[in-house]
């Protein structure tokens, strides 16, 4: 594929997530705590997760080892925070999910699973095809705060999924309110560390598909926030009112 189509593509794609992040302002995706029914046949919730989050891993490689970057160049530690990432959201992160005999839609799945097929198509051929950085990429200012943003987004995402997690004991499916920490100030820290993450990762990159990447991560992750902030503030009569949904003070 040229440059030129593979830029074509990647509009294409960033148009659709554009539609995406406008249809998501009036539909609550339905897994989680805004699962309902009619929306067709389900599967396991861990399953689920695995499946969805697998897949990106995948395509990735398949893409990727048309051309596989040197030991220690910059794609190679750019590969390497992208496979870390998944690697802890397919394999890890699922089996620590409390959510014992939960579904979710086959649907939300499929769907999952066709968006980390782009993305992982997208930057496993641009790895491969495409990425070309000096050694001297590590001391640029844009991988360095990009780098930042990165790891400081995965710390806040990871730290923030994991207090949510806990907040049920083993076998319990309820809901309670958040407290402490970054929750204080907003009630999804979660979504907003992995937009951060990928926020950083397409500047560390520098390149269109990690740009697109962060576009749809903000156009699935914001109107999400906005529904969960919604729901606690309509399930919970106590809700804590200066709190906003994902930027503190402003949203
Ligand atoms: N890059 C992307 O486009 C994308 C898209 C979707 C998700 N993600 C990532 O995937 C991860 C999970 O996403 P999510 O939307 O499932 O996050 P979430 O709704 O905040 O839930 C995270 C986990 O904590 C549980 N939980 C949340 N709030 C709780 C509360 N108040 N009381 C008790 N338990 C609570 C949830 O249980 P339930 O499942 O039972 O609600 C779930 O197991 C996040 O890190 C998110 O950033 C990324």
């Amino acid at each position: 594929m040229s440059l030129e189509t593979f830029r074509l593509v990647i509009l294409v794609w960033v148009a659709l997530g554009a539609i995406v992040f406008f249809a998501l302002r009036f539909i609550r995706a339905p897994f989680g705590r805004h699962t309902t029914s009619g929306w067709g046949p389900t599967l396991d919730n861990h399953l689920g997760w695995i499946l969805m989050e697998a897949t990106v891993l995948v395509v990735f490689f398949l893409f990727l080892r048309e051309k596989l970057p040197p030991l220690g160049s910059p794609v190679a530690l750019m590969a390497g925070f992208f496979v870390a990432h998944y690697l802890h959201r397919s394999l890890i992160f699922p089996w620590f999910l409390r959510t014992r005999g939960k579904q979710m839609p086959l649907l939300i799945a499929l769907s999952a699973m066709c968006f980390n097929t782009m993305n992982g198509f997208l930057l496993g051929y641009y790895f491969a095809h495409f990425a070309e950085y000096p050694a001297s990429w590590f001391s640029d200012w844009r991988f360095v705060c990009g780098t930042a943003l990165f790891l400081g987004g995965a710390a806040l995402n990871i730290y923030t999924d994991y207090r949510l997690i806990r907040l049920r004991k083993p076998g319990e499916t309820g809901y309670v309110i958040p407290t402490g920490g970054a929750f204080e100030w907003v009630s999804c820290p979660n979504l907003l560390g992995e937009m951060i993450e990928w926020i950083g990762f397409a500047l560390l990159s520098w390149s269109l598909p990690g740009l697109a990447f962060a576009f749809w991560t903000i156009a699935n992750l914001a109107p999400r926030a906005w529904a969960h902030h919604r729901w606690y503030q309509e399930k919970f009569r106590a809700y804590p009112k200066h709190r906003k949904a994902l930027i503190p003070f402003i949203w």
